[in-house]
């Protein structure tokens, strides 16, 4: 089974441009307690490599474009998120990785929870030891 699973938005555009709709618990398959979104990322920087414990998240590059790498301890999988069309979900206990931002890149990402550094696994062999625990 794939690692990456994305979801295709609508677009409810017209003839004045394009629009669309995220909504929790509908094309979002969970509670969203909080947005963030990432911008303005310097040239050859690299971002993510982390898990987290519990959190599901969607990714949504709505400018530009950005290359996510998934990791489940047993495999890496990769992505170049490019359309406001498309997010990628991430749920919990997938170490992720960002590279390849462009210049103009906006990513918004959808969280299932508040930011709580401790639902965070920084470490690459904590991570697996952690996903070996939870598949026990
Ligand atoms: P981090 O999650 O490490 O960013 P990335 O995964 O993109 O590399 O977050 C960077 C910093 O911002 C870190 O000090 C935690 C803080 N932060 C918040 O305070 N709230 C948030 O919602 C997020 C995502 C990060």
């Amino acid at each position: 089974m794939s690692l990456i699973k994305t979801i295709e938005f609508d677009f409810l555009g017209d003839e004045r441009g394009s629009l669309i709709s995220l909504e929790e618990n509908k094309n979002i398959p969970f509670d969203i307690k909080r947005v963030y979104y990432i911008f303005g990322t310097e040239q050859g920087v690299a971002r993510g490599f982390h898990a987290h414990k519990n959190l599901q998240q969607v990714a949504i590059c709505v400018k530009g474009s950005c290359r996510f790498i998934l990791d489940n301890g047993k495999c890496r999988e990769s992505i170049v998120l490019d359309s406001p069309s498309v997010g990628l979900f991430i749920g919990n206990n997938k170490w992720r990785e960002m590279h390849d931002f462009s210049d103009d890149c906006v990513l918004v990402v959808l969280a299932s929870d508040y930011y709580d550094e401790a639902d965070y696994i920084r470490d690459y062999d904590e991570f697996l030891k952690e996903i070996r625990k939870a598949n026990v």
